[in-house]
């Protein structure tokens, strides 16, 4: 359960940002043993985004952050802290935190980067609340980006299909009104999953050498069988956890916001939780699994479509690499 401290920590904007190049799974049926049928089936994938090869992460994070600030009114230097939920920073170090403040001269804010895979997003906005709560910080900018096509083995039809590029950006301000905003949090991490999704080179384990490039060490390796099984039980069990420690009922929940890995994974969750598809963001089929930038696109999108409003209760749910997983419970505030 939440600490509450002086405020609770409210989203007051939101932006995100696609490239514009379309991969359809056409594509990999062009040169993979694969079919259209089995990724829409299997997946729920129908295209994702590619961006350009030679631009990085922060790119994209920066476009989200500026529509983000275009839709709240204010500029970059009233923002205090930005946090990058991220597993494909431009660099190792300096942080795409540094990066984005450098590229958007927001000068009155400090930043680092949350590296927890698919759950980047969430474990980063949890982080950023308790900024708010304790009346430290004033507006935090959270942001999802991932350059997934950075890290993908083309070659490698398990994972290959899976994954996008895209970023998505939330602005969290305090609230003296408790019962808007975020409400409640539940983190997990369990190493043991380490080895069934991984990047293994590029650490200080395994620097970068001839040797981890032959071996294909700095692509994502998953064991998509194993993990697809945890991740059903993970989400299903964290996101039914936060509706009874509130004491919320299907119809309570005006929308899921889980993390887009597989449709079969969003559906399961949603049985576990009571509630029907049409109370599920969805935006798997468009996108595939942008990792850290799933859930704040997805907000993002349905906010510029109208479709939440003031007093909405939202559940966000992830499951990721680590493992990591965990699900967070709000209150549209606007
Ligand atoms: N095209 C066609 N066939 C494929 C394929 C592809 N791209 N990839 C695998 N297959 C084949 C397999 O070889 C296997 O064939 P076999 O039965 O002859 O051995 C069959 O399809 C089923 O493979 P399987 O791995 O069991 O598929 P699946 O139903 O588990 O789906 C994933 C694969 C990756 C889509 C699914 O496991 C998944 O989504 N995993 C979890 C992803 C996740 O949540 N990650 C965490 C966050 S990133």
């Amino acid at each position: 359960m939440l600490n509450k401290g002086l405020y609770n920590a409210m989203i007051t904007s939101v932006g995100h940002y696609v490239p514009d190049r379309v991969i359809s799974n056409k594509f990999f049926e062009e040169y993979l043993d694969t079919s259209d049928e089995w990724i829409r089936t299997r997946t729920g994938i129908q295209e994702r985004r590619r961006l350009d090869k030679d631009i990085p992460t922060s790119f994209m994070a920066v476009k989200a952050i500026e529509k983000l600030l275009q839709n709240r009114g204010i500029g970059i230097e009233e923002i205090d802290l930005i946090i990058v939920g991220t597993v494909t920073p431009d660099m190792i170090y300096p942080s795409t935190a540094c990066i984005i403040q450098e590229k958007m001269g927001a000068t009155n804010a400090w930043g680092f980067d949350l590296m927890a895979a698919c759950s980047g997003f969430i474990f980063s906005l949890t982080t950023a609340i308790q900024f708010i709560q304790s009346g430290s910080h004033k507006k935090v900018i959270v942001v999802g980006a991932d350059k997934m096509s950075a890290i993908t083995n083309m070659e490698d039809r398990n994972t290959c299909l899976l994954f996008g590029d895209a970023a998505g950006a939330v602005l969290l301000e305090p609230t003296e009104d408790k019962t808007y905003g975020i409400q409640d949090a539940i983190m997990h991490i369990d190493g043991k999953g380490g080895k069934y999704l991984h990047q293994l080179g590029g650490g200080s384990l395994h620097p970068a050498s001839h040797e981890t490039v032959d071996k294909r060490m700095h692509f994502v390796y998953q064991d998509g069988k194993t993990v697809f099984k945890e991740a059903v039980k993970g989400m299903a069990d964290v996101s039914y956890q936060i509706m009874k420690n509130n004491k919320l009922k299907p119809e309570d929940i005006s929308y899921l916001v889980p993390h887009q890995a597989n449709l079969r994974i969003i559906t399961a969750c949603a049985d576990r939780m009571g509630i029907s598809m049409d109370k599920v963001m969805v935006n798997i089929h468009k996108y595939g699994n942008t990792t850290s930038a799933t859930i704040p696109t997805c907000i993002s999108e349905y906010w510029h479509e109208g479709k939440i409003k003031k007093g909405d209760n939202l559940v966000l749910s992830s499951f990721g690499a680590g493992y990591t997983w965990g699900s967070i419970l709000l209150k549209w505030a606007y």
